[in-house]
């Protein structure tokens, strides 16, 4: 059996990378047609040229469809990875500067900057879910659509029976920074972990060769020597720095990352420039290597500096498309109604705990143990924000969206959510819904 896939958001520096791991795959996922679909023209038609030059330099012989309509993306398609971006990366920049004008966080996921993401992006995904549902309604969604704890949500209620699976790399970023940083080697690890997206904790991983837990000791390294981030870029670099302060206040679990800006925002804050944010870094580095990569195809010239590596993305989302297929019960982070697996957390909010994947889907799996009152106060009051964002979408309800971003964990009071909510909608305009 062989398998077409579509890539939704293909205009995305990561589809490179995603290609890449499906051809490392290519025994356990086998694909003979890859759409990639993306509503941005241009970026779309540049993500053909550099795929089919891949694939031609590995002489593989994959189908490349590339579209901007979504009846050519989708029918016939039986998976459909998404990454889409609503609004790009001048959105993504409005959404990192307008909260830091107003001395907040300024962050794609988190923040007042992850919620009006997440405005556009329930709009631009749900439409696109629509047509999912035309043309191809048993094909399976693997989303990596952020803000991903805001869409699964969204989703759920506007499609309650839909074939899809919510993943976030996060917490295989973290693994391997665990690996880089004190030679672990991550394939030994049964991990559990519980939170929401960009929002969770580690409770334990028990390392199979040892036969044992070994969150102490990898947290007393963490105290006591930080992660070696040589290998990441300045801002991943400090983005993990941060993390092992966090830990050192909180020495008791090992916190996502993401939390630091709920945390630490006076230290993420002053360490931004309101001019300069990490979507101006992308656009000047990722977004220009492939512009020049599509100029020196089209041209034939330093043909062997393109240079590109399967990405975790790519790894995480095609180790669950294999998992589906061949029932191999694999264990991943998702994103998943919660449904009494944490058990002092209310049963509707949207988690993010390991789970099994088999043919069935996603199998979560329960926390033996209540969450400390310390992550659980946290939990709540985001999954209420969360909750709130997405009943002011549904129901056109200003309102709701004032208390959304009032309750949000980066502010610190209604006047300031009320500048930057008004800010948001006039900047976002017909990306979001009309707010009355
Ligand atoms: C991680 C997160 C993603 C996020 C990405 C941003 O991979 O899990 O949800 O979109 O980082 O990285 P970037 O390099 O685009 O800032
Ligand atoms: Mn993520």
């Amino acid at each position: 059996m062989t398998f077409t896939i579509t890539i939704a958001g293909a205009g995305s520096g990561y589809t490179p990378g995603i290609l890449l791991t499906i051809l490392n795959f290519k025994k356990e996922f086998p694909v003979n047609e890859i759409r990639l679909y993306d509503i941005d023209e241009e970026k779309n038609s540049d993500m053909g040229i550099i795929i089919d030059y891949l694939l031609k330099k590995r002489k593989e012989s994959i189908k490349i469809i590339v579209t901007t309509d979504p009846k050519k993306a989708f029918e016939g398609s039986d998976f459909i990875f998404s990454q889409i971006r609503v609004g790009g990366m001048e959105m993504r920049e409005k959404d990192e500067k307008i909260p830091l004008k107003y001395g907040l966080v300024g962050q794609e996921t988190c923040g007042l900057g992850g919620f009006s993401y997440g405005m556009r992006s329930m709009k631009g995904f749900l439409e696109m879910v629509g047509y999912i549902q035309k043309y191809s309604p048993e094909a399976w969604i693997l989303n990596y659509t952020n803000p991903e704890s805001i869409i699964a949500e969204a989703v759920r209620r506007k499609f309650p029976h839909i074939k899809i699976i919510n993943a976030c790399d996060m917490t295989i970023g973290i693994e391997e920074m665990l690996e880089h940083s004190f030679g672990y080697d991550r394939k030994n690890f049964i991990s559990t972990y519980y939170g929401l997206n960009h929002f969770g904790w580690y409770k334990e991983i028990y390392d199979i060769t040892r036969e044992m837990d070994i969150m102490p000791e990898i947290l007393e390294k963490i105290v006591s020597s930080g992660f070696d981030t040589s290998i990441q870029d300045d801002s991943w670099a400090h983005a993990f720095n941060i993390m092992a302060d966090m830990t050192k206040i909180f020495p008791t679990y090992l916190p996502n990352n993401y939390l630091q800006y709920y945390l630490l925002s006076d230290r993420i804050i002053k360490n931004e420039d309101p001019n300069y944010t990490r979507a101006n870094q992308i656009m000047d580095n990722r977004l220009k290597k492939i512009k020049e990569t599509v100029c020196n195809i089209k041209e034939n010239k330093d043909l062997d500096t393109i240079d590109y590596e399967s990405s975790n993305h790519g790894l995480y989302i095609v180790e669950i498309a294999v998992s589906l297929i061949h029932n191999k019960n694999d264990r991943f982070m998702l994103i998943v109604p919660n449904q009494g697996s944490i058990p002092n957390l209310r049963e509707d909010a949207v988690v993010e705990i390991p789970c099994y994947v088999n043919s069935k889907g996603v199998e979560p799996i329960a926390l033996k143990d209540k969450i400390p009152d310390f992550h659980k106060g946290l939990m709540e009051a985001q999954v209420a924000a969360e909750k709130l964002l997405v009943d002011a979408f549904f129901e056109n309800s200003y309102q709701k969206a004032l208390e959304a971003f009032t309750l949000n964990q980066t502010v610190p009071n209604a006047t300031v959510a009320k500048k930057v909510l008004d800010e948001m909608i006039e900047e976002n305009g017909d990306y979001w819904v009309d707010l009355n």
